[in-house]
């Protein structure tokens, strides 16, 4: 049996750092609603010359020195972001310049907050069908360049960063659906009809401009956390393992409450969630991988750990993944 197994993980973040009350100096907001309703201490916010594509670099650097492995030994680049460098071509193909890597396959996924999740189960299909042996995946975003600044409702909810892994494909030998490493099961889900409750004013197909990000909280606040504890069900169902057995969620990072709401109704303590969103804020596709290499860098994650990835954004789309390190 194949596999997909993660052999490294890595991320960058812009230097300058944001904090609340830095926003509610420009803003009518403060650091205490901030904080109150979101769990969001401060962001990280790219600079000139800073771009997704160069977040996306850095990360997939250091993710590949985690891995001990070269650029050269990449096959396959997915890169999730909702804010590409240029509408084309993909951010993955300057990376891959930017790399030196190979003339292997190179595209971006387009699932915004969970663009990671379906990065990382798109490169997970190519691996285990033989079309490549191993896979950069990454998450990267430069939202602060698609905000609408004068708009408290969201300009205090976003930040910059990128994260990437390293999937490499493996023959684990006989085993079942829910033993040894590797990528256990993935699932997706998109429900287009939400599109107004969270989206972009622009686009080169509509306005020709590239537009500010829109978003009706409340109601998408209420949809993430219906959708992530079902889609949660479904996947712990779906791999036959039991919700005590998993060692550590890297959820998407909008907000504290919402994390924490979806792990009281799956029956999860807190202290299994990884939390980086006082930290990062929302990065979109950057934070859960930017989340996993945080917990790998602060030792809390260790081989053999089965680890639930999950996140939930525009479209809406929405997914999971569990994965034995
Ligand atoms: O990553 C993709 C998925 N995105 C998400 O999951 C985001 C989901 N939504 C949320 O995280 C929350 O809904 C928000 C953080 C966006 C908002 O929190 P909320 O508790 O749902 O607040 P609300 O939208 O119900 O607004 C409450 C009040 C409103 O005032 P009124 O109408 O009660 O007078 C807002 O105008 O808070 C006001 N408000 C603010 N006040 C100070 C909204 N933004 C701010 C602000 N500072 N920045």
């Amino acid at each position: 049996m194949i596999r997909s197994l993660v052999r490294g993980a890595g991320s960058a973040l812009p230097p300058r750092i944001v904090t609340n009350d830095e926003l509610a100096a420009r803003l009518d907001t403060s650091n205490e609603w901030i904080v109150e309703r979101t769990g969001i201490h401060q962001r990280h916010i790219a600079g000139e010359g800073e771009t997704t594509a160069t977040l996306a670099t850095d990360a997939a650097r250091a993710a590949l020195a985690d891995a001990g492995l070269e650029p050269g030994d990449i096959d396959l680049i997915v890169l999730a972001t909702a804010t590409p460098d240029n509408t084309f071509p993909a951010t993955a193909t300057k990376v891959q310049a930017a790399l030196g890597c190979g003339p292997c396959a190179a595209f971006d996924v387009a699932a915004v907050c969970s663009g990671f999740l379906y990065a990382m189960s798109v490169a997970d299909g190519m691996l285990v069908s033989g079309q490549a042996r191993r896979a950069l995946v990454i998450g990267a975003e430069t939202f602060s360049r698609i905000l609408d600044w004068e708009d408290r409702t969201t300009a205090v909810l976003f930040g910059d960063g990128a994260g990437a892994i390293v999937l490499e494909a493996q023959d684990v030998g006989d085993l079942g659906r829910n033993e040894g490493p590797g990528i256990l099961t993935s699932q997706l889900h998109a429900d287009g009809k939400h599109h107004d409750l969270l989206y972009v004013d622009g686009g080169p197909s509509t306005t020709q401009t590239v537009g500010h990000l829109r978003m009706k909280g409340r109601e998408v606040f209420r949809h993430a956390v219906v959708n992530l504890a079902q889609v949660l069900g479904d996947v712990v169902a779906k791999a036959g393992v039991r919700v005590d057995e998993i060692d550590l969620v890297v959820p998407h990072q909008a907000n504290i409450r919402i994390l924490e709401a979806t792990a009281r109704k799956l029956g999860l303590p807190p202290e299994k969630l990884v939390v980086t969103v006082d930290r990062h804020a929302n990065t979109s596709a950057a934070s859960v991988p930017l989340a996993f290499a945080a917990a790998r860098a602060d030792g809390r994650v260790k081989q053999g750990d089965l680890i639930l990835f999950e996140a939930m954004g525009g479209g809406f789309t929405w997914g999971a993944s569990l994965v034995r390190l």
